[in-house]
């Protein structure tokens, strides 16, 4: 502790958290340090990889771009809490089921920023969820899997809730929330999983 840090206060995944910290302390290390959340994971340390990527207020940012003392008064989510509240139970048992991760390193952040695009409401092409993801990198699986996930749980969500005025799949809304499926831990994502019930894809990397 130095006579610069500074207190501030803010709710991480729901709980109120009052702390003393240094100026120059970042958000992912005060989350990963200071709290043990440690499911945010610390990759390029300069925005590039999304490694960190947490929700502030609701916005999904870099944690390593955004300094501790700048969120005094925010929410902010991890993937710990998002987990927790079951919304991405679905896309977690889809990142299990099609093999889309190896490490695990890449998945938390993966994982928020595809529950970020799916929000949107729509199942959104191929393409476009390669894009969304351009920020996200992943070392050691194929993104193909990854986009394949993402894609598969748009749709699901999409057949549970069919838009009102009974227009095809495509174009349907999709509902946040608990989607009922099997649930997968945090842990499932922050460590070596089991090994995968099918074969690894064969093709190698898809472009983005
Ligand atoms: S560690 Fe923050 S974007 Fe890479
Ligand atoms: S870096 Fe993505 S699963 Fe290893």
């Amino acid at each position: 502790m130095s006579q610069h840090d500074l207190d501030i206060s803010l709710r991480v995944n729901g709980e109120e958290i009052s702390a003393r910290v240094e100026p120059r302390k970042t958000l992912v290390d005060f989350l990963r340090d200071d709290l043990a959340l440690t499911g945010t994971h610390i990759g390029c340390e300069h925005g590039v990889c999304g490694a960190c990527t947490v929700r502030l207020d609701g916005d999904v940012i870099r944690g390593c771009l955004v300094l501790a003392v700048q969120c005094d008064g925010t929410e902010v989510e991890t993937i710990e809490g998002i987990s927790d509240s079951g919304a991405i139970a679905d896309l977690q048992a889809a990142f299990q089921r099609r093999n889309a991760l190896q490490c695990g390193f890449c998945t938390p952040g993966m994982l928020i920023g595809a529950q970020e695009l799916l929000a949107q409401g729509q199942v959104p092409s191929r393409e476009a969820i390669r894009a969304h993801i351009s920020g996200n990198y992943c070392r050691c699986t194929g993104y193909q899997s990854i986009v394949d996930a993402i894609e598969a749980v748009a749709k699901q969500r999409a057949e549970r809730s069919p838009p009102p005025c009974g227009e095809g799949l495509g174009v349907g809304v999709a509902p946040l929330g608990p989607a009922g499926e099997e649930s997968a831990s945090v842990s499932a994502f922050t460590s070596r999983p089991d090994p995968p019930p099918h074969p690894p894809p064969q093709g190698g990397r898809e472009s983005r």
